[in-house]
């Protein structure tokens, strides 16, 4: 095959090959050099029969490397067609967002204020959600006729058998099992007879502790107390005791933090009140060591107790205890 021939025609090639903007532009050009009845190729190889053997081996050879280049470039031509068409990957992207789960509030808070009274030495301890009186009330004196029972408005499953109204029924299960020094912490699920509004529902969680050994005073309770709520708050607290009444304790008391908003002046969000009740607390009742087995003339104690829900609620200023229990994703990717 004369050289000039394959010049033209690769010549013939480039030009193409350059103009091609589709696969069919593409297909087209292959037809056009490639195809069998009237190819550029085939026309080349239809004079091969008028050459000398000789010549015609040369001119086959270099034929049927033509083709094999002509079927090259146009399959680069089409990768480079196919390349363009693909949105370009820019790899310094960030990929999309992973979603990740988040703990829900009252786990952080739960574990957080398990964990401040670890490292004030007090161990974690738990006890049954489903309680019989006994532990519930008479073992904390609060007997079946004491007025204190009306206050819980109690989930009874059977006779004697109830859904716990608080975690104080722990304290009983602990030092009957357990001997002084104790010193322990219990949180867990407590549930009333309570219509749902912002502030109740029927079901809800406590943190309860518990300290007894010979010589704990009030004095122990008040530097406890007064320590756990300076680090629980992320803001700067005053603490208020106020005498109160709870059976199973003697004295009691009712512990308030200044509120963050008027800082204990007095506004709207704390009733003009200036402090914020967040838990209950007392000596333990001697009649309350008697029924462990404890002997009040030995040992004393204190306990306390509050709500969970509660102290989340004025940590991260959350204004409806419902949002708790709706597992909206909205309320509870905003805790980490
Ligand atoms: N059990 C009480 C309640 O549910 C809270 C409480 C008060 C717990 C005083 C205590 C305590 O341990 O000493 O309202």
């Amino acid at each position: 095959m004369p050289k000039e021939m394959i010049a033209k025609l690769e010549a013939e090639l480039a030009e193409g090959l350059a103009a091609a903007r589709t696969e069919a532009a593409l297909e087209e050009l292959r037809i056009r050099f490639l195809g069998r009845k009237s190819g550029r190729l085939n026309d080349i190889l239809r004079g091969l029969k008028d050459l000398p053997p000789e010549a015609r081996r040369e001119v086959g050879a270099a034929a049927n490397r033509l083709k094999a280049e002509i079927e090259n470039r146009l399959e680069e031509a089409r990768l480079r067609l196919n390349a363009a068409a693909a949105p370009e990957v820019d790899l310094t992207l960030p990929g999309p967002p992973v979603r990740v789960g988040h703990r829900h509030p009252l786990t952080l808070v739960g574990r957080e204020l398990v964990s401040i009274f670890e490292k004030m030495g007090f161990d974690y301890r738990e006890g049954p959600e489903v309680e019989t009186d006994y532990y519930n009330f008479d073992a904390l004196n609060t007997p079946s006729n004491h007025p204190a029972r009306d206050l819980h408005d109690t989930f009874y499953l059977a006779p004697g058998v109830l859904l716990r109204t608080h975690t104080s029924s722990v304290q009983i299960r602990v030092m009957e099992r357990e001997k002084p020094p104790v010193r322990i912490v219990t949180l867990g699920r407590c549930y009333r007879r309570d219509a749902q509004d912002a502030s109740h529902s029927p079901t809800f969680h406590q943190f309860e502790g518990l300290m007894v050994e010979k010589g704990t005073s009030f004095i122990h309770l008040r530097g406890v107390l007064n320590l756990f709520l300076e680090k629980v708050f992320p803001f700067p607290v005053k603490t208020r005791f106020t005498p109160a009444f709870f059976p199973f304790t003697e004295p009691s008391a009712e512990v308030g933090i200044s509120c963050p908003v008027c800082q204990a002046r007095g506004c709207p969000s704390c009733g003009h009140n200036g402090f914020l009740e967040v838990l209950g607390c007392g000596m333990v009742h001697p009649r309350v060591l008697k029924n462990v087995g404890y002997d009040p003339d030995k040992v004393t104690g204190f306990a306390f107790g509050m709500g969970v829900e509660r102290i989340a609620m004025i940590k991260y200023g959350i204004k409806d205890i419902r949002l708790f229990l709706e597992n909206d994703v909205r309320f509870l990717h905003q805790f980490s």
